[in-house]
């Protein structure tokens, strides 16, 4: 075996690969909880991949036979119906997973200085993946597919002078059609996987060149051993690849806990009128994007201007981008954080929860203005970043971790 090593590793750094990344990577030894959910967001982008994979081969892409082969799949094609829960359940349980790793991130500061470019691919990857669930949910050819992503696209209309040819530029037809499912059909299943596999690849590489943070937002680079070996790090293998199966055990009993038993989950994961076929001439009495997408659907509905909405909901998704650059604060945990941070990061929360309720429901004159309240407080949030990390007392940070 270490002779057929030697001959790989002339050839290809395999066991340099092997040391770098996982049994030679020193991970600061108090990862919490919250740092179960990057390999669990690995293990789903798997699972999506490999369930992908099985459902195009009996998918059929077109206006007239989408919406009955995902009735064949789930009735006709063995393990059909498995297949696709898995991956309709994996959509959702992606976002959750996701939505709680970057909570990590404004909970730790895990953007901060030197991690900027790994939480930038990380906002890459959400903006893909974005794009990834909506063209994906034009493929079972439903109602709530094709209407919502009628709602969706015509945003775009709203750009002044370029509006209407790039709707009919995306939609490669004057109205959603068959050619827009086949458009949807080649960018979700080939050329959007490619470009989140790759930003993965770029994110951990990124991560891997500084190190991860940790709960306490210590350097642990600082205290070395006569080896070079962090004093506050373990070897992530074995030490981390056995911890995160714990993560994952947890996980899947959940996750298929609900491929199982509540695959609907109520209308949230499935919506009830995508049972229903796809149909031009019948605009369903509400539209709802999945539950994912409507913290940003609420701003963009509590700006009664569509063009100045469609802005604000922009740059509610670039606030994020330049995170990394608006929190000034000398210390990166939530731990030494002074109360105004501690409160915004609630408020926050809080704000991102009510907005993403209020996007489910049909909007009435109170929804509106307790959204454009929601709207506010979101954006003062990042707003006023630069000002509250900078003004407010911090704790100071310990030398080590704590645990
Ligand atoms: C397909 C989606 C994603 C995958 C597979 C993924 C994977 C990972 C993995 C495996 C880690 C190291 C383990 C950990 O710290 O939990 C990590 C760290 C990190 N990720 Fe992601 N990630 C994804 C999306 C995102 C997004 C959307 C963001 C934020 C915008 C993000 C921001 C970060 C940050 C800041 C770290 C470093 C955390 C620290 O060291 O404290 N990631 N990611």
């Amino acid at each position: 075996m270490s002779k057929f090593m030697d001959w790989v590793d002339a050839r290809f750094p395999a066991t340099k690969m092997w040391e770098d990344h996982l049994s030679k990577y020193y991970a600061p030894k108090n990862f919490n909880f919250f740092y179960f959910f990057g390999s669990l967001a690995l293990l789903v982008l798997v699972n999506q991949i490999v369930t992908g994979v099985w459902l195009t081969m009996s998918y059929t892409p077109s206006a007239e036979e989408a919406f009955a082969s995902v009735e064949y799949i789930m009735r006709d094609v063995e393990y059909g119906s498995i297949l696709r829960l898995l991956h309709s359940t994996g959509a959702s349980a992606f976002f959750i997973v996701v939505y709680l790793h970057m909570f990590r991130g404004l909970l730790y500061g895990s953007y901060q200085k030197p991690r900027e470019l790994v939480w930038v691919f990380g906002m890459l990857i959400y903006l893909a993946l974005m794009a990834e669930a909506f063209m994906g949910y034009l493929l079972p050819w439903g109602q709530m597919s094709y209407w919502g992503a009628q709602v969706i696209i015509s945003l775009f209309g709203a750009i002044p002078v370029i509006g209407n040819d790039l709707t009919q530029w995306i939609r490669g037809d004057y109205l959603i059609s068959g050619i827009t499912l086949n458009r949807f059909f080649a960018l979700h299943v080939v050329a959007l996987p490619i470009v989140i596999l790759g930003l993965v690849v770029l994110h951990i590489l990124a991560l891997h060149e500084v190190g991860s943070n940790n709960p306490d937002g210590v350097d642990i680079k600082k205290h070395k051993d006569e080896n070079g070996v962090p004093l506050d790090g373990i070897a992530f293998h074995p030490y981390y690849t056995v911890k995160d199966i714990v993560g994952v055990v947890v996980f899947l009993f959940i996750f298929c806990f609900i491929v199982f038993f509540f695959p609907e989950m109520g209308g949230y994961f499935l919506e009830k009128p995508n049972f229903e076929q796809a149909n031009p001439f019948k605009t369903p009495e509400h539209i709802a994007p999945v539950w994912y997408f409507t913290p940003f659907y609420a701003i963009l509905r509590a700006i009664p201007d569509k063009l100045m909405g469609v802005i604000a909901m922009g740059a509610s998704i670039a606030m994020l981008f330049v995170l990394p650059w608006l929190d000034r604060s000398p210390v990166k945990s939530m731990r030494y954080k002074g109360w105004m941070s501690k409160a915004w990061l609630v408020v926050f929360c809080i704000s991102f929860v009510i907005l993403g309720i209020l996007g489910v429901l049909a909007p009435t004159p109170e929804r509106t203005l307790v959204s454009q309240v929601c709207t506010f407080l979101y954006f003062a949030y990042f707003i006023l970043m630069p000002f509250y990390t900078r003004l407010e007392k911090t704790k100071p940070v310990p030398e080590r971790v704590t645990g």
